[in-house]
């Protein structure tokens, strides 16, 4: 029993379709056109599957497949939403591979014990509203209470967008899922970094996922004229802004240890070349594998902007948004997936996941594993973003197998 790979090529192509900026990557933030497009193919290829398609009160779309009991059920899937003019791969890949094991059980007609759940997450990457892992969190009963107040940059609320589309923001806490119903979630996503290609492994198991933290950062100055205001006279929020993002690289370096931090966003108010910025809005991404650098990062980041703010003489408001712990990985699950990977003769690494997925968030809720795939030049988050399709395959097929483990498939 294997996958189908034209299947799955076939699939992300016409997924790719649904973006927002057609010609430059794909950009489908969640409750949008473009994840309406999404969400209504991957409903119709779930369904033609077999599955019993439902969307949870988060907007995740939800493919179950009966077992001989009623639960624990196998879970397997990964985002269907996207960054800003990304790939087509990033989270789809791992939708598709999903559904994908579907069909082919479905095919070969094989009967297992347990349930098996295939997941399209929500707002994984928080493109729209800035806390990603919302699907997941939702699920795992994770959610911040301010999630549904967060606004995109038109300013429309999380609850008016969902709202818009459809959903009712009230039922989001139907969303949550417990440790009891959940045997294990398998999630399969492409590295987006630079380790399996250069080492020809087809395969990478990972064994943690680093924790990230994000912040809204808005710097408040005093807009004036360009050309009137003397240099002596200022408070330029920008210059301000300017040196928090050298600190927050100076804080990543000297903590070391493969944390990293980004100021990904950034806004300047009112934005004319002949007005001193009256006012900043950025965010910060911070990142480490071990929690006692993240609380290092975090304080070091809240010095630097108070800092930073006081030399220019201008106020500052710094608001963390979302919180990620690192996550350890089922090694069990890791083992079955090496196994099935070596009786096909498919190469594996273990390794540490440097993005974050909603797999680290279902970590909380039962064994977990995390599939990588290589991409192409480690890019991702681009339009360039690319995995050799049958890299996609070998990475299906050992999930397969150790699903048909998982779910007590009768017929191997
Ligand atoms: O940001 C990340 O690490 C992931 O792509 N959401
Ligand atoms: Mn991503
Ligand atoms: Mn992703």
């Amino acid at each position: 029993m294997e996958t189908n790979v034209r299947r799955m090529q076939q699939d992300i192509e016409n997924l790719a379709r649904f973006t927002a900026t057609p010609g430059q990557g794909v950009t489908r933030f969640s409750f949008t056109p473009e994840d309406r497009g999404a969400r209504e193919y991957i409903k119709k290829a779930m369904a033609e599957a077999g599955l019993t398609v439902r969307e949870d009160g988060a907007g995740t779309v939800i493919g179950r497949r009966s077992g001989k009991v009623d639960g624990p059920v196998v879970m397997i899937g990964s985002h269907f939403d996207s960054v800003r003019c990304g790939g087509a791969f990033d989270g789809t890949a791992g939708v598709v591979v999903a559904i994908e094991i579907a069909r082919v059980l479905e095919e070969h007609e094989v009967p297992t014990v347990y349930p098996i759940e295939i997941i399209a997450m929500v707002e994984e990457e928080g493109g729209r509203f800035g806390a990603g892992l919302f699907g997941s969190r939702a699920m795992a009963g994770l959610l911040s209470d301010r999630q549904l107040e967060f606004r995109d940059v038109e300013g429309v609320s999380m609850a008016q967008a969902m709202r818009d589309f459809g959903f009712d923001p009230a039922q989001l806490g139907t969303a949550r899922r417990h440790p009891e119903e959940l045997k294990a979630f398998f999630e399969l996503h492409i590295e987006q970094g630079p380790i399996l290609e250069p080492e020809g492994i087809s395969v990478g198991l990972v064994e943690a996922i680093v924790g990230m933290r994000t912040y809204q950062v808005t710097i408040t100055g005093r807009p004036g004229h360009a050309g009137t205001t003397p240099m002596d006279m200022r408070a330029d929020a920008l210059v301000a802004a300017s040196e928090v993002v050298q600190q927050v690289r100076r804080i990543a370096l000297d903590v070391g240890n493969g944390a990293v931090g980004t100021v990904g966003q950034m806004q300047v108010l009112p934005g004319a070349a002949n007005i001193v910025p009256g006012e900043v809005r950025f965010t910060v991404d911070l990142r480490s594998h071990i929690e006692s650098a993240l609380d290092e990062l975090h304080s070091r980041l809240y010095s630097a902007v108070e800092q930073a703010c006081a030399r220019e003489g201008v106020s500052y408001t710094l608001d963390q948004v979302s919180d990620a712990k690192p996550a350890h990985l089922s090694p069990n699950l890791q083992d079955i997936l090496e196994r099935e990977a070596r009786v096909r003769g498919i190469s594996t690494k273990r390794m540490i996941s440097r993005a974050g997925h909603d797999t680290q968030i279902m970590a909380t809720l039962t064994d977990a594993a995390l599939v990588f795939v290589p991409s192409k030049g480690g890019r991702s988050h681009c339009p360039e973003e690319w995995t050799d399709y049958a890299d996609l395959k070998n990475g299906a097929d050992v999930l397969l197998g150790a699903v048909l483990e998982l779910a007590g498939a009768e017929q191997r």
